[in-house]
């Protein structure tokens, strides 16, 4: 019998070779002097709103992932589905395309579009951006010891910073995806600013994948938003627990409910924290003082709700023009293709 092993496990340091990662900021440091000046402008205004990039500390992630696992949240199991479904269509429409994904997190969702390019034997090269460091890594080493060709160029940074700073891709054409209905969380202005950097990094011929959660009932939205097991309302206070530890602030979070409502005429679900008494609350690092009414709401997100041909005449006069746009049987999520055509 041979002793010899029939699998091909790759030693640890040729894994590596085929790994790469920049760190593009400092992102999971405290207080730096910049850092702090978007709530000090969201929490001096009328309504009074704090930026959702806040919910997302150690906690505020694990409990999105968790959100994501509840009945009532639909948008990551519907686009999980469509991936399956659709990926492989995607992969012969795309052809050889290097894999940028921007926000990757854990890449859970990376494997139902690699599986379909190694499949139809194109080569693998995948560029994870995400802000937080250790999940990229993680995840990035996981998927090479599962995929054995695979060449990770991990961008630890935002969205902006790695946009403006990747290098060329070696091969014919690079797709990137941006999955999940994040775009939703971005103002219209904020919308037009991320999209202008797309297409600045993007040369003709180039993929955008795009997900993006459909407008439906009100019932269906504000269930999945305000869940029964209170999970995003957890989530929604830890971004207070945030901001304590981070600028040294006094917030009590149970004095802050959490309720999440779909203004049908703006097409988007709006979440909010009440305050549930007069209180004043303090961000010492900030050198700011708030004062609340009982009943008073802060403004934490918004996730804005589209139309399939509404979303693809918007790309259309960015330049990203639809190849195709796939949903599933509700028609409560979709997918969206398009090509950079400049001319
Ligand atoms: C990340 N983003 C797309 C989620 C959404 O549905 O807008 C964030 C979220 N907020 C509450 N639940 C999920």
């Amino acid at each position: 019998m041979s002793t010899f092993s029939t699998t091909t496990k790759q030693s640890p340091s040729l894994l590596e070779k085929r790994l790469q990662i920049n760190y593009l900021s400092s992102s999971n440091q405290p207080t730096n002097q910049d850092d702090g000046k978007d709530i000090i402008t969201g929490l001096t205004q009328i309504q009074k709103r704090l930026p959702p990039r806040y919910f997302y500390d150690d906690k505020g992630s694990q409990l999105f992932e968790q959100i994501c696992e509840l009945p009532e949240y639909y948008p990551t199991r519907t686009e999980a589905w469509l991936l399956q479904e659709y990926a492989s269509e995607i992969a012969k429409l795309t052809g050889a395309c290097e894999l940028v994904e921007l926000g990757s997190g854990s890449s859970t969702k990376t494997r139902l579009l690699l599986d379909p390019y190694q499949q139809q034997g194109y080569p693998l090269r995948y560029v994870p951006i995400d802000v937080s460091g250790g999940i990229l890594e993680e995840s990035s080493r996981q998927l090479l010891i599962d995929y054995p060709t695979l060449e990770v160029q991990g961008q630890v940074g935002t969205y902006e910073q790695a946009m403006s700073q990747l290098n060329p891709t070696p091969l014919p054409r690079r797709m990137v995806s941006f999955l999940g209905s994040t775009l939703g969380n971005f103002t219209p202005q904020e919308c037009d600013r991320f999209f202008s950097q797309i297409t600045a990094l993007l040369e003709e011929g180039d993929y955008f994948l795009l997900g993006i959660d459909l407008q439906k009932t009100k019932e269906v939205l504000e269930a999945a938003y305000n869940d029964a097991q209170g999970v995003t309302a957890e989530f929604n206070q830890n971004m207070l627990a945030h901001l304590n530890w981070r600028f040294r602030g006094n917030f009590e979070l149970n004095s802050f409910i959490h309720k999440a409502i779909y203004n049908q005429s703006q097409t988007q679900i709006e979440m909010y924290l009440y305050s549930q008494k007069s209180q004043n609350v303090c961000l010492e690092s900030l050198n700011l003082m708030i004062e609340f009414e009982a009943g008073e709401k802060i403004l934490t997100e918004i996730s804005r709700k589209f139309n399939v041909e509404q979303m693809q005449q918007y790309l259309q006069a960015q330049g990203l023009k639809s190849i195709q746009a796939w949903s599933d049987p509700k028609h409560w999520f979709a997918l969206l293709l398009c090509q950079l055509h400049t001319s």
